[in-house]
């Protein structure tokens, strides 16, 4: 039986999709939340809903994105907060780009435990910095829907529109190619120690993020079943 014909059970839990820009977490976090009927939480797409509706925090945090740096742990910890605390969380959700700082991470596990979650759960989607730059220059996103895609390795079937919504592909302002050496920058300095950090705690689970976009699916799919 294919692995969507399975009724999955809920999450309930906490999942965070850890990795440096580009690796795939966003791709997988859909496709996980799709199979679980989980909340796919990206920090990334929160702030830059903010950034397109122009609210103040948009103005805020528009142009530490757009040069690649990370916005500051209490702007991060009170979007995050008040989103988890809403009812579609209860049977789990999936983080994406969030924890992001030692900090960040310190401060969930404090929310997580006072709204009687169990401890996370971690995919690592490890990703040598030589392929970033490629699958991030070539990333094209829906407009309408968020729908993610590559011009070099998932082209829409019609150049520029997306296959569900036949909306709009763009470019994010962070995908310029100036902007990723000082995203992998951050990701190092500020994001890699978080490995080591739930790696310490027997939660990380590593999956090889160069392979293909099915294969890695298939690691991600197992590691979540497995940790039941
Ligand atoms: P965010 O939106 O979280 O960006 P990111 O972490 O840099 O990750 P990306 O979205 O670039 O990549 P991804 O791993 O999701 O890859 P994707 O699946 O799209 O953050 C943006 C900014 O917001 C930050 O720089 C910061 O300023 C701010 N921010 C957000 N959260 C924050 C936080 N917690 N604290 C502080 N600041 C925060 O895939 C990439 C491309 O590759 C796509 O084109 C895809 O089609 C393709 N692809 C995916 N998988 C494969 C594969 N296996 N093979 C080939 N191609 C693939």
């Amino acid at each position: 039986m294919a692995p969507e014909s399975r009724a999955p059970e809920r999450l309930d839990r906490a999942v965070i999709f850890l990795g440096p820009p580009g690796a795939g977490k966003g791709t997988q976090a859909k496709e996980l939340a799709k199979l679980y009927r989980a909340p796919h939480l990206s920090t990334g797409d929160m702030f830059r809903e903010h950034v397109s509706l122009g609210t103040p925090l948009g103005e805020q945090v528009k142009p530490i994105m757009a040069r690649g740096d990370l916005v500051p742990d209490s702007l991060v910890l009170k979007m995050v907060r008040e989103r988890i605390e809403r009812p579609d969380c209860s049977h789990g959700f999936v983080f994406d780009g969030f924890p992001r700082t030692v900090a960040q991470a310190q401060y969930l596990s404090v929310l997580l435990r006072q709204n009687g979650y169990r401890p996370p759960l971690v995919v690592h989607f490890a990703l040598d910095p030589v392929l970033v730059l490629k699958r991030i220059t070539g990333r094209r996103v829906c407009k309408v829907g968020g729908e993610i895609y590559n011009i070099y390795e998932r082209p829409p079937k019609v150049e520029g529109r997306c296959d569900n919504d036949g909306g709009e592909l763009i470019q994010r302002a962070d995908d310029r190619e100036e902007v990723v050496a000082p995203r992998l920058q951050a990701y190092e300095k500020l994001t890699e120690p978080l490995v080591s950090y739930y790696r310490r705690l027997g939660r990380l689970h590593d999956v090889d993020a160069s392979k293909s976009i099915d294969d890695v699916r298939e690691q991600m799919l197992e590691i979540v079943r497995n940790s039941r």
